[in-house]
């Protein structure tokens, strides 16, 4: 039952504009930013404290109550059980590996790493992103299931009009205010 979900999501993803890699990312698993860390102190750090790390929150009744009310939207209601709001205010929800419940997966609410970046289990094998591999290829990488991380990507998962609250969004100061603190890549990945 839950692998028809999945199948049926991969479909929908591999459907969508800018997404390249997308297909085979539905087949990864969800490792959770825990594993992330290990390697990526600074960026999961920074993006702890984000709004986006706490999006399962604004899901809770009385959280944003005005954004709620504007949009439509019941503020009283519970909508952190509702697969069309965590669609894109978790990580991975419903997928393998992915956000359960907020009980059964804690660090799997809100935009995770994986959120952006995609399901990391067949990205961090052996002989892909691992530290005996720093120069990695990365087409590689997406074609396990990397995402882009670029202005189409964002859209397509979720800056997109299937969000109630939507507004257009500016990708350049998105990333160096809401994201993570950003630093250059030390290895070649062309
Ligand atoms: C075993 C260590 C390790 C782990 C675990 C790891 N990474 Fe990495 N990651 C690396 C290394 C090494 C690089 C390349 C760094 C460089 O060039 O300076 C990298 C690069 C990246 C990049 C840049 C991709 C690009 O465009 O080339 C992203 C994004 C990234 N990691 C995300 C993640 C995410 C998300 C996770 C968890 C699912 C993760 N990493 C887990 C070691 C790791
Ligand atoms: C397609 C992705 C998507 C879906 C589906 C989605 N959201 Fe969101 N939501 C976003 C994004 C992106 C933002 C932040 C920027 C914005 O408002 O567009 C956001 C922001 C919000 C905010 C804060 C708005 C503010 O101005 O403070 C609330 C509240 C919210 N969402 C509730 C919900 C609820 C409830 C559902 C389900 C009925 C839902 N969202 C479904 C993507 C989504
Ligand atoms: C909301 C989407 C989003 C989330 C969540 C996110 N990232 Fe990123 N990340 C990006 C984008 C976009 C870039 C590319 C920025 C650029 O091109 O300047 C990036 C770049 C990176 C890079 C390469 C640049 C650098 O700073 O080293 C790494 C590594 C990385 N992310 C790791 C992570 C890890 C680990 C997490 C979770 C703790 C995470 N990201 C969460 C969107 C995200």
């Amino acid at each position: 039952m839950r692998m028809r979900a999945v199948a049926a999501l991969g479909f929908a993803l591999a459907a969508a504009p800018g997404l390249s890699g997308a297909a085979r990312a539905a087949e990864a698993r969800f490792v959770g930013p825990k594993k992330c860390q290990a390697c990526h102190f600074a960026e999961h750090k920074s993006w702890s404290a984000t709004r986006m790390a706490r999006a399962l929150d604004l899901l809770k009744p009385g959280a944003a109550a005005e954004a709620k009310t504007k949009a439509g939207l019941d503020p009283a209601r519970n909508y952190t059980a509702e697969p069309g709001c965590l669609a894109c205010h978790a990580t991975g929800a419903g997928r393998p590996g992915g956000f359960a419940s907020a009980s059964e997966t804690p660090d799997l609410g809100g935009v995770g790493c994986e959120a952006c970046h995609g399901a990391g289990s067949e990205y961090l094998k052996d002989g892909k992103m691992t530290l005996a591999n720093r120069s990695y290829k990365r087409t590689d990488l997406i074609a396990a299931g990397l995402l882009r991380q670029d202005r189409e990507t964002c859209a397509a998962l979720c800056h997109n009009e299937k969000s109630p609250t939507h507004r257009p969004f500016d990708f350049e100061t998105g990333v160096k205010t809401q994201v993570h603190a950003l630093a250059p890549l030390k290895f070649p990945h062309e």
